[in-house]
């Protein structure tokens, strides 16, 4: 997704400015070509030769003085770029912004760009909370700038609140959901499900499975990343929410299938990545079992059968089936007899596949019950492929 794009980074003069080195470097890493314009205060705070040793390429902080060509710098970035970040961004650059000034670099390629935006403010708690940066923040939103909201936590005064610079992550979220938002799943609602239920046998102790939820994550952000509205409906993870995306959490299979039934009312697609339990047992105890020298025998039930109950629906629906023998004849058969239109097959036996793992290898079956196997690549990656295939169905 970030791929040869064209991204400016605007750096200006607050305590965070250390932080966004991870940023550049982040967006480096994932092939985009970071083109850094750093403000006078924050040259004071890193020097331009950090980001350009991670980034490659040289680092703007003047508006005038010695010229490689006869281009005008700022005009040349403005129109390059596919996206602006202003990380860390201060009070004083954002009231600049809201003001229309144009008295340095960074503010004169903010004016002159026709990109879209992202501004993610850091300042101490007061300066954040300020009318002032409030109102400037409203003036941005309105014009069409995205506002990624200060986090709270320990500021660099020792003081707490709100004013601290968004996690890399949420910020790396943002720019790839801002890049993709004209994607081919535009306007496609998605509904996704991730992870392993767990089943409570009383109070403090449950039955679940290895579903790591990152298969289902994957397909959540990129699905997001193609511009698509996603409701991911999470079983426990231990996986950070995605930006972007409506998060709907539940713990038991019976959850899941109350969910995922209000959520496909509206959706195009469903994707059935989360491993819901086969058996719940029968009956759960209201108080914490007694250890017991007689053991325990557990008495489990079959539990609903969440795509037999949706199989009338009127979406795209994909389902996995995690296989340790007969993967395709058993994946065919879950096809068929739940009418999906595409299911992803995966062995969990086979190396670098499955439960926990970053990569996958699997087999995608469609009606015409031909299999499809996909050499080992990142979940991204599968799932990715996995939407290349449902893109076609919905049109
Ligand atoms: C040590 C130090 C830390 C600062 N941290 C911040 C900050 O986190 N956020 C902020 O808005 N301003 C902060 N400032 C104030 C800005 O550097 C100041 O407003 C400056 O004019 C901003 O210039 P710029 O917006 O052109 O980068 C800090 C100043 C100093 C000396």
């Amino acid at each position: 997704m970030l791929k040869k794009k064209i991204i400016v980074l605007g750096v200006t003069g607050g305590i965070a400015v250390y932080k966004v080195a991870d940023l550049a470097s982040k967006l480096t890493q994932s092939g985009a070509d970071v083109h850094v314009v750093m403000t006078k205060s924050a040259t004071e705070f890193v020097t331009p030769t950090t980001f350009e040793a991670l980034t490659g390429n040289t680092v703007v902080t003047e508006m005038f003085g010695p010229r490689a060509s006869h281009d005008i710098a700022h005009i040349k970035l403005a129109d390059a770029a596919d996206l602006m970040v202003i990380a860390p961004a201060t009070a004083n650059i954002i009231a600049k912004f809201a003001t229309g000034i144009a008295d340095d670099m960074l503010t004169s390629v903010v004016l002159a760009t026709r990109a879209p935006v992202i501004v993610c403010p850091a300042m101490h708690h007061n300066m954040y909370t300020n009318p002032a940066t409030v109102e400037n923040l409203e003036t941005l939103k309105k014009r069409g700038f995205t506002i990624i909201p200060a986090a709270h936590g320990r500021l660099a005064s020792g003081a707490l609140g709100y004013g601290r610079l968004p996690d890399t992550a949420i910020m790396m979220g943002t720019i790839e959901m801002t890049l993709g938002q004209n994607g081919d799943f535009k306007g496609k609602k998605i509904v996704v499900t991730a992870g392993g239920t767990q089943e409570a046998i009383d109070p403090v102790r449950f039955i679940s499975n290895r579903s790591s939820g990152k298969m289902g994550y994957a397909v959540a952000e990129a699905a997001r990343d193609r511009g698509a509205q996603v409701t991911l409906i999470t079983a426990p993870t231990a996986l950070p929410d995605p930006v972007g995306v409506n998060i709907v959490k539940i713990k038991s299979v019976v959850q899941l299938r109350d969910e995922v039934v209000k959520a496909t009312q509206k959706a195009d697609v469903l994707v059935m990545s989360a491993a819901g339990a086969d058996f719940i047992p029968k009956n759960t105890a209201a108080q914490k079992i007694k250890k017991s020298d007689a053991g325990l025998a557990l008495e489990l039930v079959k539990a609903p059968d969440i795509l037999s109950e949706i199989k009338d629906g009127k979406f795209i629906k994909v389902g996995f089936k995690a296989e340790t023998q007969n993967l395709v004849d058993n994946a065919r058969e879950k096809l068929y007899k739940t009418n999906l239109d595409l299911i992803v097959a995966n062995d969990v036996t086979k190396e670098g596949s499955g439960f926990g793992t970053d990569t996958n290898e699997v087999t995608i079956i469609s009606k015409d019950g031909k299999p499809e196997a996909l050499p080992l690549m990142t979940k991204r990656e599968v799932a990715d492929q996995i939407l290349d295939r449902v893109v076609k169905l919905l049109k």
